[in-house]
Formats: structure tokens, C-alpha cells, sequence
């Protein structure tokens, strides 16, 4: 599976099975966060046999999870770009982990934070998780705005690639579903996206903006 196979394929999945992540999977998840920490200057942890945040509180119970035992810690220092930068690279490791035959989850809310197992230093901020694991399900398709409500520039006329972009961002996982972002295409080929105000509206940003690369071919246009 490519990760636009992923893309189409991925649903949010709250409900796992009790299988282990088998030995060398963690070790390619352990070393793709390396590589995303390199990248970011984040401090992602991934947090492997821990159900504890997802225990029996009455959060994890609202939000509907069972058995998560694995999960990506999304850390970094504060500052106005950490939600968007956690949101590019954290949906790196989703589509990563839905090629690997693993399911996710993006969590704002509903675990607990187990400072004994969280490695957060003077100046850094636990944004959110992302739970991973062996989904009972595939999870299942959500309703999803239309392209022209997310893009300032008209779709009928734009380029196939910028199409393309847009429906990929359209597939991301948005917090409460909200998909609360626009992208506009200049004459230059430059493309913007704009968060709306919102719940994590910029980790969803920045999950749009890894989708749209994908989507549209990170060779055929610029970033404004
Ligand atoms: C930043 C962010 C935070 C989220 N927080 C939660 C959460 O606290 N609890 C939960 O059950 N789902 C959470 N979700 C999952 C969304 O509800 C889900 O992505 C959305 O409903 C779309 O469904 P899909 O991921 O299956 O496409 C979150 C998603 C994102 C992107």
C-alpha cells in the first residue's frame, strides 16, 4: 500500500484488539519518529505497551476507546508554529502506520496524561496523542465538505494536480470532524491554506498541508 492508498484508506479507529505490534514494526514506527524529530526539532515519543491513558476514566470511556496500548506522543516546544508542525508530522506517522497494516487515531481529549512514561522538558507542551494499534474495524467513511467549500480558488478551472491536492487534504482526519481550512491557488502556481477558528484548527492544518503535498505532487507547485 502507497501512501495515497492509505490516504483513501484510513478512518479514525477508536476500538483495537488485544495483538501486539509485533518486534520490527516498532522498531521501522521507533525509527520513522528518529526521523520526523530530526526533521521537526519536535520531541515525539512513542509510547508502546502503556493502556493506562486509556484506562477505564471516565474521558477514555466518553471518547469511546478500548485497548489502546500503543500511542505517539506529540510533544515539542511551545511556540505559534508547534499544533501545525505536530499536525505534518504526526499524520506522517499515520499514513505510515495505515501502509503497515496498523490503525490510528488522532487524540485531543479523550486519554489521560501519564507524566511517568512522558519525557517533557522546561519550555515543552504534550499537544495531543495519536493511538496506534491492530483495529477491530477499518473504522468508517465520514461525510466530507465539497471541494469548493474549501478552496478559494474555482475547482472546475484549476489545474488537475490542485484538484487532486484538495481531495487528498478532504480525506485528512480533522478534529470533530470539522475540516475547517481553505486553499487558494495564485497565478504563479503558489498554493496557501488558511485555519479557521476552531478546536486544534492548526494540527489540522497541518495535516491538510502534508495530504495536499501528496495529493498534488509536491513537484508541481510552491508553498506561498
Ligand atoms: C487534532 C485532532 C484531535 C482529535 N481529537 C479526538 C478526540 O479527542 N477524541 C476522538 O474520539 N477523536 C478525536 N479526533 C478524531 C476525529 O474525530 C476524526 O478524525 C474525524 O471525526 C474524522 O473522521 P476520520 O478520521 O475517520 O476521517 C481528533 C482528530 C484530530 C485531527
Amino acid at each position: 500500500m502507497d501512501l495515497i492508498e492509505a490516504i483513501k484508506a484510513r478512518h479514525s479507529v477508536r476500538h483495537y484488539l488485544e495483538k501486539s505490534i509485533e518486534p520490527e514494526k516498532i522498531e521501522q514506527l521507533q525509527q520513522l519518529v528518529a526521523e520526523c524529530n530530526v526533521q521537526s526539532g519536535l520531541h515525539i515519543q512513542f509510547i508502546t505497551d502503556e493502556p493506562r491513558s486509556f484506562g477505564e476514566s471516565l474521558l477514555a470511556r466518553y471518547g469511546k476507546f478500548s485497548n489502546v496500548k500503543y500511542y505517539f506522543a506529540m510533544i515539542g516546544i511551545k511556540d505559534d508554529k508547534l499544533d501545525e508542525t505536530v499536525g505534518y508530522y504526526g499524520e506522517q506517522l499515520v499514513l505510515k502506520a495505515q501502509t503497515m497494516g496498523l490503525n490510528t487515531c488522532w487524540v485531543g481529549l479523550s486519554y489521560k496524561k501519564i507524566g511517568s512514561v512522558l519525557d517533557i522538558a522546561e519550555g515543552e507542551k504534550l499537544v495531543c496523542v495519536i493511538s496506534v494499534g491492530y483495529g477491530a474495524t477499518q473504522g468508517v467513511d465520514h461525510k466530507r465538505k465539497n471541494p469548493d467549500r474549501v478552496s478559494g480558488t474555482d475547482i472546475k478551472t484549476a489545474p488537475q494536480w490542485y484538484k487532486q491536492g484538495v481531495a487528498c487534504a478532504l480525506l485528512a482526519p480533522t478534529a470533530i470532524n470539522q475540516q475547517k481550512f481553505k486553499f487558494m491557488l495564485s497565478d504563479d502556481n503558489k498554493v496557501s491554506v488558511k485555519a479557521g477558528i476552531g478546536f486544534y484548527s492548526k494540527v489540522d492544518l497541518g495535516i491538510v498541508r502534508y495530504h495536499f503535498e501528496l495529493g498534488a505532487g509536491i513537484e508541481n507547485f510552491e508553498w506561498a
